[in-house]
């Protein structure tokens, strides 16, 4: 579990103080997915580094993992699990003298070490390269190693920055299958710019702006609290003049079209068996109707724009 009260950061600098993460509350449960989404500069990484006590807070405090960050810091590390936004490996050791290294300090049994270190480089497609020099890694690689690095000892909270910043595609659904099989009893707390992977993944969203707390929803509640007009898309057999739509229509709200294919936005879904039987009415051949369900990164746009941006 995470908690946080009024969690904030200032950092001093010669320019003046930077107001990092301001009163960040947080109450998440094990057993979620949790996104960590915003703007460059708007926290993250700072609010992450707090959770994972390598920053103090200036103001506020947390409990993660069932211990205090300010009070015992070593026993939350102890009970957590973190990929940074820089991988912190030893370049000269091989990946696998950097994967013991890290178990000792997990206390992982030095008999199951072996095991658990060589199935999951095979998981993540390194076995091949276990006694390499981690110098040597690519960055996809070192990323890999780095998510290895912080779920081998099974963490009760497991915190990811960026988890899936270098990986390849294959690479991305293989992390997002791990993620989902570590996520029950425990709590994953992923900061990222990818929406895409992390819609798949995430239960739940939180996006910060400004080092302030702007969202924390479900998608369908933010769907629904945002009021997003939903769209439909349709194609035709045959070239439709689907902007003059716009005109006639007052439920209509905006129309992106090409020949035979537009994406409409409409004021609720209830008008769109009137807006085919318009369009049949003008001659349209319709071929396909489907409604489009805005994308996390459409929501994200939105309110990102309705809070002015992140500066
Ligand atoms: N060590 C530091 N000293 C001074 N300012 C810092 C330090 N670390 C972060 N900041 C500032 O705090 C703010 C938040 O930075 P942070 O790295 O947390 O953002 P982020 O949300 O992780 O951004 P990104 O998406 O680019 O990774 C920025 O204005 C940044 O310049
Ligand atoms: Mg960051």
């Amino acid at each position: 579990m995470i908690i946080t009260k009024q969690l904030s950061k200032t950092f001093t600098t010669k320019e003046g103080d930077i107001h990092a993460v301001k009163k960040l509350d947080l109450d998440i449960k094990s057993g979620q997915i949790v996104g960590l989404f915003g703007p460059n500069g708007a926290g993250k990484t700072t609010s992450v580094r707090m959770l994972s006590t390598i920053f103090k807070p200036t103001f506020g405090g947390g409990i993660v993992g069932g211990y205090d960050i300010l009070e015992e810091p070593m026993k939350v590390r102890s009970v957590i699990g973190v990929a940074p936004e820089i991988p912190g490996l030893y370049p000269r050791l091989s990946a696998r003298r950097n994967l013991k290294f890290y178990a000792d300090l997990y206390k992982i049994p030095k008999y199951t070490q072996d095991n658990i270190i060589y199935k999951l480089m095979k998981e993540f497609d390194l076995d091949e390269s276990i006694d390499r020099a981690v110098g040597g890694y690519s960055k996809g690689m070192r990323q890999k190693l780095s998510i290895i690095k912080s779920i081998m000892h099974e963490p009760q909270v497991l915190i990811l920055d960026e988890p899936w910043a270098g990986l390849s595609p294959d690479a991305s659904r293989d992390l997002r299958a791990i993620i989902r099989r570590l996520s029950q009893d425990r709590t994953i707390l992923i900061s990222t710019h990818n929406l895409a992977q992390a819609e798949m993944l995430v239960d739940r969203f939180i996006i910060i702006s400004n080092g302030e707390k702007i969202v924390d929803n479900t998608k369908a509640e933010m769907t629904r609290k945002y009021e997003l007009n939903p769209k439909v898309s349709i194609t035709t057999m045959k070239p439709f003049e689907f902007q003059k739509l716009d005109n006639s229509l007052d439920y209509v709200k905006q129309v992106e079209a090409d020949k035979n294919k537009a994406e409409i936005e409409i004021n609720t879904v209830d008008h769109i068996p009137d807006l085919i039987e318009h369009m049949v009415k003008e001659g349209a051949r319709i071929r396909t109707v489907k409604e489009s369900i805005p994308s996390l990164e459409e929501i994200y746009i939105h309110l990102i724009e309705e809070n002015g941006g992140n500066n």
